[in-house]
């Protein structure tokens, strides 16, 4: 049952309540692999779910344009001061809906529309607002995209160097949403320092990994930092940016008034809770432990043959080429969500196929780290992934749902918070 219980819902709105719920026991009984999402604390949903949700309060603490705040105040200084603890930055804004609208806040801030912004090209494992062709990052604003090296899979940061010298983009974006390796956050720092650009980590896949010392911080390197807060962090849908004082200013108009208008105060609320669960023990077990699921699972997939791109893992994402498997990723996708494992389809870099049925399948251990797996259960998991693949490519039903039963008979075995 979802927790917390849904009892005026279900008499308010049943077929509503039973989605949810239904939504509620998929979660608890899949193994989650999709690397963009988790488990949030009972805690973290009670806030996302409070009277918060009925408040207005555009401006920033103690400069609002409504009134009513003595309690919304505290609740975002609260948010912002656990940010700056946290990451160990000068200044933090937690106001963006999420990671997308956080990103445009930086354009809005540092550039005008046709000036060049560089950011890893979408195919390469680079986010659609870094400057890719189809987001409005990439209509208004003239995208110059870096990619990886063939032969390693790895960003080519020499090809880095090359482009910003060439191009001169005043908005250096470093991070990603399929990037297996750590971030070279200091050789990103040399190449904007050399052109005068201001470098941006956006760290939403890794805001997790980073806040319990499981990956490298980027603070004192990129003076700019956007999160989304529901990945690794483990928190509620939403975003920050992170910054040194002398971009906080021109950060915070951009975001309201430029961009937004009131803050999701739930939201916000939701974020500290998250951000104060981050400076536990517990947390910093999780991100390490994150990290050993992610290479014991690489390491396991490999010893099965597959083909991951760069060879493995340094956090807690997996691209796998199935190109040598000779089934492509959709239909992957597709089977190995019907066995009960759940990741999504992807690209990968010089993929010749089209990003709507690429070659590669995208996975990580976040979720089903928060659910307490272990390094020693990943040649399991590998062994399943193996075995749907493989049935996917021999319209192998009865295999699917046999892994399906197993998965199940796994899953349900580990609490989840949400459910009762
Ligand atoms: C690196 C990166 N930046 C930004 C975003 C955008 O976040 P949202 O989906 O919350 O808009 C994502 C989402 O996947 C991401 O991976």
């Amino acid at each position: 049952m979802h927790e917390p219980a849904m009892t005026h819902l279900a008499a308010s709105d049943p077929e509503i309540a039973g989605l949810v719920e239904s939504e509620a026991q998929r979660q608890f009984e899949k193994i989650r692999l999709i690397a963009s999402e988790n488990y949030v604390s009972t805690a973290v949903l009670e806030a996302s779910g409070s009277v918060l949700t009925n408040k207005y309060s555009e401006g920033y603490a103690g400069k609002r344009y409504y009134e009513g705040q003595q309690f919304i105040d505290p609740v975002e200084t609260l948010a912002i001061d656990r940010a700056k603890a946290v990451f160990g930055v000068e200044h933090a804004n937690v106001q963006p809906y999420s990671g997308s609208p956080a990103n445009l806040a930086v354009y809005l801030a540092f550039l005008q529309p046709g000036d060049a912004v560089m950011g890893m090209g979408l195919p390469s494992g680079g986010h659609l607002t870094h400057g890719w062709t189809v987001s409005a990052t990439g209509r208004w604003f003239q995208g110059v995209r870096y990619g990886v090296r063939q032969d390693t899979g790895r960003v080519d940061l020499d090809e880095v160097r090359d482009l910003a010298l060439q191009h001169r983009p005043k908005v250096i974006f470093c991070g990603g949403t399929a990037i297996p390796r750590t971030i070279d956050f200091p050789a990103f720092a040399a190449i904007a320092g050399e052109i005068d650009a201001v470098l941006v980590a956006d760290i939403s896949h890794i805001a997790g990994l980073i806040a319990g010392g499981a990956h490298p911080s980027p603070v004192g390197h990129a003076p700019v930092i956007t999160t989304t807060t529901h990945k690794t962090l483990r928190g509620p849908r939403g975003a920050m940016i992170m910054s040194d004082a002398a971009h906080a200013s021109a950060l915070d108009k951009a975001v309201f008034p430029g961009l937004q208008g009131g803050p999701h105060n739930h939201t916000t609320a939701a974020i500290a809770v998250a951000l104060r669960e981050a400076t536990t023990p517990d947390f910093r077990e999780y991100a390490h432990r994150v990290v050993a699921n992610a290479k014991a699972l690489a390491e396991a997939l490999s010893a099965r043959g597959f083909d991951l791109v760069t060879g493995g893992t340094d956090n807690h994402l997996i691209l796998i080429d199935l190109t040598s498997r000779g089934v492509a990723g959709k239909p992957a996708a597709k089977a190995l969500d019907r066995a009960g494992i759940e990741l999504n389809y992807n690209t990968v870099p010089f993929d010749p196929r089209k990003p709507f049925d690429p070659s590669g399948v995208r996975l990580g251990t976040a979720a089903i780290t928060t659910r307490g797996l272990q390094p020693e259960q990943m040649p399991t998991l590998a062994a399943w992934i193996d075995e749907a693949v493989k049935a996917a490519g021999d319209d192998d039903e009865t295999t699917i749902s046999r892994i399906a039963g197993e998965v199940r008979d796994l899953m349900t075995a580990y609490p989840m918070s949400g459910w009762v």
